[in-house]
């Protein structure tokens, strides 16, 4: 077997073996194919796609590349999430102390953000003195003693995956379901859930730009699941404008510790995303129904203990719960609305693009973020606004705001009419 047969294998359309692909990606990773070729197995898997079983064996070869954590001395059913990436996406912050006040074991490992999408691992950091290294020791104990831990990713954990999706970004295959869904549940199986909910975001501020899609990617998960026996449940969900009010690392903690204070205020789209989101993992842990799951996020929701829990996580990581308010940038420009009338939609694309440039985010993987920036949404979809009115906040530490303003402002499309609502 070598690597150019199965070159011309896929280019002409044909099936991989579950051998073939563990050839292939064993000696990827040790870099004993090279990359052109690679490049060229890459498109050809973009063009003419990949049969279930193919992702699935492509799945388990990325796994078997690095390590796999053993989760087995946390009690319980461990359920992980996972968002494909959307702009002021805070709902892992949220969830996460939801499961953990019900007694579900969450043992979760996430990433930091790169381009205009923000990571969890991030908005965590930007809590003083909060830290998101932990020895697996340590990571297993807080679990067993909190129910909750959320770390960086660490150890050797999907080498193949980092490799391919370096190769992927220069050269034009990112956008491929079974690479997307293989890279995504290779990073999920690795980690060591038993369960993973996934968040498949669909519109203009994500991967997937339409349903069609968006529902080929959540399928195309569901049955690595199957294949690879881990229980998976999927919810796409809207991302056509950002979710919540804030975007930026700090400003996104502050509405997580807001929502969990009092959900009755959040913003309706991030408040059904949590509790869709947080159902579905109590679901997969317990076998309940889904009344019954909803009703438990409710409950604790009303009682204060998911607030409790998040504070607990909080302290336990070494991070100061009571510093998440403090905003303090060197500006806080007023965005004005440029018409009357109401809002129609926002797009979630320029809203991550301006905050990006004002340093919530990521260019490349070694800039430094600086926390405090970032968007404070006041006007969202639906509502009415006054030409002049305030829309929207821009924190920045940067003196050049001009073009964060200007796609701000482009962001807001408005109507005369009254926008119907979805449901
Ligand atoms: N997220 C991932 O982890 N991998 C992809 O290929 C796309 C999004």
């Amino acid at each position: 077997m070598n690597m150019l047969e199965l070159i011309d294998k896929k280019k002409r359309n044909n099936a991989l073996t579950e051998e073939e692909i563990h050839f292939m990606i064993t000696k990827y990773t040790k870099d004993e194919i090279p990359d052109y070729q690679m490049s060229s197995m890459l498109m050809a898997i973009l063009i003419n796609g990949m049969n279930d079983h193919e992702t699935s064996w492509l799945t388990k070869a990325m796994v078997d590349s690095g390590d796999v954590i053993d989760l087995s001395s946390i009690e319980g059913f461990k359920v992980d999430k996972h968002s494909t990436g959307g702009i002021g996406d805070k709902v892992s912050l949220l969830v996460a102390p939801i499961l953990a006040s019900l007694n579900i074991p969450v043992a979760k490992m996430s990433g930091r953000g790169l381009g205009i999408t923000g990571g969890t691992v991030d908005k965590l950091e930007s809590i003083n003195g909060f830290h998101v290294e932990l020895t697996t020791n340590e990571f297993i104990q807080q679990v067993n003693e909190h129910k909750i831990a959320i770390v960086g990713q660490s150890g050797n954990l999907t080498p193949a995956d980092k490799k391919l999706y370096a190769l992927r970004d220069v050269t034009g295959t990112v956008d491929s379901i079974p690479l997307i869904a293989s890279s995504i549940m290779s990073k999920k199986i690795a980690s060591g859930a038993n369960g993973i909910v996934l968040d498949v975001k669909c519109g203009k501020g994500a991967f997937m730009k339409d349903l069609e899609h968006a529902t080929e990617l959540a399928t195309t998960m569901i049955s690595i699941g199957e294949n690879l026996g881990r229980k998976v449940a999927v919810v796409i969900t809207d991302m056509n404008q950002p979710l919540g009010h804030n975007i930026g690392n700090k400003l996104e903690v502050a509405e997580a510790q807001e929502f969990l204070s009092n959900y009755k205020d959040s913003e309706r789209g991030l408040f059904e995303v949590t509790v869709a989101i947080s159902s579905k993992m109590y679901q997969l842990a317990t076998g309940v129904s889904d009344e019954v799951a909803e009703q438990k996020i409710m409950e604790t929701l009303s009682t204060g203990a998911a607030l409790d829990k998040f504070k607990e996580f909080i302290t336990a990581q070494g991070g100061d719960a009571t510093d998440i308010y403090q905003q303090n940038t060197k500006h806080e420009i007023v965005v004005k609305a440029l018409n009357d009338g109401y809002i129609n939609s926002i797009d979630a694309e320029m809203i991550g693009k301006a905050s990006l440039l004002i340093g919530a985010g990521r260019l490349t993987k070694t800039d430094v973020l600086d926390f405090n920036a970032g968007v404070k949404l006041i006007k969202l979809t639906g509502q009415s606004v006054k030409k002049g009115e305030t829309i929207a906040i821009l924190y920045s530490n940067k003196d050049e705001v001009e073009a964060s303003i200007q796609l701000i402002e482009d962001a807001y499309i408005y109507t005369v009419k009254e926008p119907v609502k979805n449901n």
